[in-house]
């Protein structure tokens, strides 16, 4: 069937399904707004805004993410824990683009195959949290669910959930997603100029050197081929950037869920790819009934707590047609427990024949609290969690397809450990995170190597 045909006729509309049929389910993690009348006139300006991102932009990564299912190509998914409003700068959205680019040029150079690159940007601004109150001193306030719902500071006033913040969410993922398309358009992220993409470390982190050689060996390599053909080398002064956040606050998914004239089917135009987090995956829950009827690819996060048959029974509600592309399974079991409860997981799937993309994400099941008060992860145990699952699924027979990351381009100190061996002294340094521990640029840069050293040495055993 001609792919024009296949986009506007539907091969299997979900049944009973609407972008509002969520509100039949139990609805976990959200906020609790005490004015309905001021809630119902947000959405409906939320319906009037256009949408982020288009039915297209969205069908062209579910194709690529099928490639990564095949191998063909590696995901590389990754920003902050949370986007905060003030952060919505110049210098913080342009420094995490260029980490990024840094580290999918290390990942193409290394892995030697093409990288689709994924940001957790222009509206990751909504929290799960693991308790609905926070108490100091005696005093309780509502928890601090993301700057869409509610701000940081603890009291009564700054915890309301306020559902004008929505409004605003949509505006600075706009901004956002806005100055991302213009560096893109304008030619920041031209392979021929590297450079562009340069943080002040280079010169003087002891990753300098290696990162250095790459970029000379790249710069040699379109030299040659602009020398060979004689002219310049297409495709080289763009790259695609994609969006993805979790869609936790389903009343803002919904009021963004939308219709378009050229595909069938309802679309999240919110953001390209959106994922639904690990406290939200219930069968029967509000998040997987909304998630099932929207046509974007999808991702799940899978928690060490998941059983095979929990996993394939999700599974099947969310790809019945077994669709390419359509669902990636990330996976955040933690160092310590990933041999023992990934495996079983990806034997299941793969004897049941299931077509899922994998991908690791080595931050979330590796948190943890310091002597001095900070929420903090270990460089080795993201890096030994992210090994162990390349391995894992080598053993397996199945295909670790990608890397999910908390990251920022900017200079933190807020996960432990990395190739300046950071201390618990040095997170009073530059902890920014109101969330998260965010892998900094520079230990950011040393994932993506070990993830080149890790599958170097997978293919030299095979
Ligand atoms: C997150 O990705 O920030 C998050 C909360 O992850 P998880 O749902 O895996 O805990
Ligand atoms: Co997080």
């Amino acid at each position: 069937m001609p792919s024009a045909d296949r986009n506007l006729h539907p091969v299997n509309l979900p049944a009973n399904w609407h972008p509002a049929s969520w509100r039949g389910f139990t609805a976990l993690q959200l906020p609790r707004y005490d004015d309905a009348d001021e809630l119902a006139g947000v959405l409906q300006e939320l319906r009037t805004l256009p949408p982020l991102v288009t039915s297209w932009e969205i069908l062209a990564l579910k194709q690529q993410l099928a490639d990564a299912q095949e191998g063909r190509c590696f995901l590389l998914q990754g920003g902050d824990c949370a986007e905060t409003f003030d952060a919505c700068s110049s210098d913080v959205i342009s420094n995490r683009l260029k980490v990024l680019l840094q580290m999918s040029l290390v990942l193409v150079h290394g892995l030697r195959k093409p990288v689709v690159r994924v940001g957790r940007f222009a509206g990751q601004y909504a929290k799960p949290r693991s308790a609905d109150t926070e108490t100091i001193d005696g005093v309780t306030v509502p928890s601090y669910r993301g700057d869409m719902v509610n701000a940081p500071e603890f009291n009564a006033a700054a915890r309301r959930p306020d559902p004008r913040r929505m409004i605003k969410a949509h505006a600075r993922s706009a901004m956002t997603m806005n100055f991302v398309r213009a560096l893109i358009d304008g030619g920041f992220a031209d392979l021929r100029h590297p450079e562009y993409w340069n943080l002040d470390w280079v010169g003087h982190s002891p990753l300098a050197e290696e990162y250095r050689q790459m970029v000379d060996s790249i710069g040699g390599a379109v030299r040659f081929m602009e020398t060979l053909s004689g002219g310049s080398v297409r495709n080289l002064d763009r790259v695609d950037f994609y969006t993805s956040h979790e869609a936790l606050l389903l009343p803002y998914e919904e009021s963004l869920t939308r219709q378009v004239p050229r595909h069938w089917g309802w679309f999240n135009l919110s953001t390209h790819y959106p994922w639904i987090g690990m406290r939200t995956a219930a069968i029967d829950g509000a998040h997987v009934e909304y998630f099932r009827g929207i046509r974007n690819p999808i991702a799940l996060k899978v928690g060490p707590s998941v059983t095979p048959d929990q996993l394939l029974r999700v599974v099947d509600v969310l790809n019945p047609e077994d669709e390419p592309g359509r669902l990636t399974l990330i996976h955040r079991m933690g160092a310590a427990q990933v041999a023992e409860k990934l495996p079983p997981l990806l034997n299941a799937m793969r004897r049941d024949g299931r077509r899922v993309l994998w991908v690791c994400d080595p931050m979330h099941g590796n948190t943890e609290g310091t002597a001095n008060g900070y929420k903090t992860r270990r460089f080795a145990n993201i890096g030994s969690e992210l090994e162990q699952a390349f391995d894992l699924h080598a053993a397996a027979g199945t295909r670790l397809g990608g890397v999910h990351l908390e990251l920022t381009g900017e200079d933190v100190t807020e996960c432990l450990g990395g190739a300046r061996g950071l201390t618990e002294v040095d997170l009073e340094r530059a902890y920014r995170s109101t969330v998260d521990p965010r892998l900094n640029y520079e230990q950011a840069l040393e994932v993506a190597m070990l993830i080149v050293r890790k599958q170097a040495q997978l293919t030299a055993a095979s």
